[in-house]
């Protein structure tokens, strides 16, 4: 096994050894070198102490010194090079609340979580897998080093990063390890939901979202997300569907493309229909209101999750419109005001949204949906090219004109762009400086006479 190291990792690497230190890339590194992905960062592990390695290099941050952790600034390259250690329980899964410093290489690779994290390499000593990590990766498999019950009641994150890895990879989990999955999951409450939030995007981000039914299988979606598991009790019997709301949700995942705000939105879109659904007397399933309780649902998730307002915003309303249109035949003037009621941001993201939501859905009526969705976009496409207005943002004249012409600054400005936006959703060719000027003033003697 050749491990293509860096430059500047090799450097860190040669220096220490020179020191008469040894020192190895470990972890992550090792993983996505020998499954040919790209590193993110190239991690180090060593046998000098802290203040060691602060005297062999000129620029060092003391990043996580108590945790034996050195940065090495290299330019402007940071590396993480730490001590080997033995952990005691973490505290924000980076960093355990005690750590020992150990001589032994063996003992720093034991108290990693999975086998595929634990293999350490340099140049002379080649790689350094103890505990069969080359194996399970043949396997494909996710397998904790030694007791998984031990290692996942170090950091109950471990959990969620078991299926994770799960999803990016393609793998199975390992049986020892899925049942101490399903025995522990309920340690997930303990963990931070900024820790959460990040796995949860990681996983659903991935190859294989799908793999969240595993989550749900294992018992940590029940804690984590307990919303999902409302949506895999939720039958859907009705000619548009042919799974239940939380296996929809699956395949529309599996049906767009690999971004953190797409696959929230089909993860999300339809967490509204367990709470609304009724069933009519011919024993058919409606699920009425489902987009507005979906999209409160979805802040309301998100926030608790703490994701950043950006994402709350875009996926919020794209749950909320997920289906606008369905059943409507556009039109220009339709999709006009479409586009300005959801919002320019938003309306051009659906196309995929609805696409991958038709096509999770039952055969019935599929070719009329996506024939709806296509001419929907030829038009907004075209509405593009022609340039046409909107919003406000690019109507003809705007508040300054207003005062310009005697208006007095405050509501009414406001209510009188919106009028003059509405005659222009209605009429594109309205839209001049010119024109909407005509109009303003003839609106003015209007209400004089
Ligand atoms: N690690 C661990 N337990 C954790 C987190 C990390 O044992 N809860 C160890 C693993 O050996 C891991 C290494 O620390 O490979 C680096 O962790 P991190 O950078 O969080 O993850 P990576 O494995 O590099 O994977 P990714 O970058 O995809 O998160």
């Amino acid at each position: 096994m050749n491990i293509k190291i860096p430059d500047k990792a090799k450097l860190i690497l040669e220096r220490l050894s020179a020191a008469g230190f040894e020192a190895y890339v470990v972890g992550g590194c090792v993983r996505d070198s020998i499954l040919g992905r790209v590193p993110g960062d190239w991690d180090i592990t060593t046998s000098a102490k802290p203040e060691e390695v602060k005297a062999l290099f000129d620029r060092t941050i003391d990043t996580g010194i108590e945790h034996g952790t050195v940065t090495v600034m290299l330019g402007k390259e940071g590396f993480e090079v730490t001590t080997y250690r033995l952990d005691g329980k973490y505290e924000d899964g980076r960093h355990p609340k005690e750590v020992t410093f150990t001589p032994s290489l063996e003992e720093d690779l034991k108290r990693r979580d999975f086998t595929i994290n634990a293999m350490a390499y340099n140049p002379d000593a080649g790689l350094v897998d103890l505990f069969g990590g080359m194996d399970d990766i043949d396997r494909g498999v996710i397998r904790c080093v030694g007791k998984a019950t031990e290692r996942f009641n170090e950091d109950a994150l471990r959990i969620m990063r078991a299926v994770r890895f799960a999803a990016q990879l393609g793998y199975d989990i390992d049986e020892e390890t899925a049942v101490a999955i399903e025995v522990l999951s309920g340690n997930l409450k303990k963990i931070s939901a900024e820790r959460i939030r990040v796995e949860l995007t990681k996983l659903i981000d991935s190859d294989h979202p799908e793999l969240l039914k595993k989550a749900w299988e294992l018992g940590i979606t029940k804690v984590i997300l307990p919303e999902f598991d409302k949506m895999m009790e939720t039958v859907q019997n009705n000619p548009h569907h042919m799974y239940s709301v939380g296996e929809h949700s699956l395949v529309a995942m599996q049906n767009i493309t690999n971004d953190k705000y797409l696959r929230l939105t089909m993860l999300f879109h339809d967490i509204g229909k367990p709470g609304v659904k009724t069933t009519d007397e011919n024993g058919v399933d409606h699920f009425h209101g489902h987009q507005e309780v979906g999209e409160a649902m979805t802040k309301d998730i998100m926030r608790r999750l703490k994701f950043d307002n950006d994402s709350i915003h875009f996926v919020s309303k794209l749950v909320r419109y997920h289906d606008f249109g369905n059943g409507i035949v556009p039109t220009m003037k339709i999709v006009r005001r479409a586009i300005n009621k959801i919002g320019p941001d938003i309306f051009p993201l659906l196309e995929k949204v609805r696409f991958a939501d038709i096509a999770a859905q039952s055969p019935f009526k599929r070719e009329e949906k996506i024939q709806n969705v296509k001419l929907t976009y030829d038009i907004y496409r075209e509405i593009e090219r022609l340039d046409q207005c909107v919003s406000l943002k690019t109507l003809a004249l705007n508040g300054s004109d207003l005062i310009a012409m005697g208006h007095k600054p405050g509501k009414e400005i406001g209510e009188i762009l919106q009028k003059l936006l509405d005659e222009v959703l209605e009429e594109p060719e309205l839209n001049t400086k010119e024109n909407l000027t005509t109009l303003v003033k003839r609106w003015e003697n209007e209400s004089e006479n």
